[in-house]
């Protein structure tokens, strides 16, 4: 039997920082279903579907072959074989994951079966929304990992700070709480802590100190 770790949150929570961590120590690999929605929405965008048309989405999310393989330790999406990882960050491709096609059943039930057999066939650590809840129900370890909205938005803007990027710390902390909403409130598979995870408030706690926690629950 594999084990499974899954990790569930809303957006910028620190969950792949974690995810990573929690696998690099445990040997497991870490599978960010994020960045498969994020392919898929990537595709439809590519192939020109227009985001409001659900049954056009329905459609053509047939035609694409999203697996995940590992180069050095490190996640790489393929999408109907080709190495997408340069795609899945950009503006646009989260928004279309947000508001379309993760909200899309028939996407869902694809990629669904894809992360199943994944933490079949592997030792993982899982993140997304979903995975204790309708991914991973059995999963041996479940934690929901959050942070108050002020301490996300602020932990994005000192990356895009970092990174050079002018942005506006207000906006960032309404973008979050818009997209909070969205996850939450869809009608299929919503973000919500499952009923035997762990909650783990990371507003106050290092990285590693929330590692450790995960670790101690193993
Ligand atoms: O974690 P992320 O920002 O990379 O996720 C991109 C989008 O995909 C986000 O809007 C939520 C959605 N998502 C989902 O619905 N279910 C998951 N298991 C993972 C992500």
């Amino acid at each position: 039997m594999s084990y499974q770790i899954a990790i569930d949150g809303p957006a910028g929570a620190g969950k792949s920082t974690i995810a990573k961590k929690v696998a690099k120590s445990k040997g497991y690999i870490y599978v960010d279903t994020g960045a498969m929605y994020r392919a898929m929405a990537y595709f439809l965008l590519k192939e020109g579907v227009d985001p409001t048309d659900t049954s056009a989405i329905e459609e053509k999310c047939q035609e694409a072959d999203i697996t995940i393989c590992y180069e050095n330790g490190e996640q790489v999406v393929l999408l109907n074989g080709e190495n997408v990882n340069a795609y899945l960050r950009r503006e646009e491709v989260g928004n279309m994951a947000s508001h379309h096609s993760s909200a899309n059943p028939k996407v869902r039930e694809r990629l669904t079966a894809l992360q199943k057999e994944l933490a079949r066939t592997n030792d993982v650590v899982m993140d997304g929304r979903d995975i204790g809840t309708c991914v991973l129900p059995g999963a041996d370890v479940k934690v929901y990992l959050t942070a108050s909205t002020r301490v996300r938005a602020r932990r994005r803007f000192d990356e895009l700070q970092e990174k050079g990027v002018s942005c506006d710390i207000r906006q960032i902390e309404e973008d979050i709480a818009s997209r909070d909403e969205e996850d939450m409130n869809r009608p299929i598979a919503p973000l919500k802590q499952a009923e035997d995870a762990v909650l783990i408030d990371s507003s106050e706690m290092s990285i590693e100190e929330v590692v450790k926690a995960i670790l101690d629950l193993c």
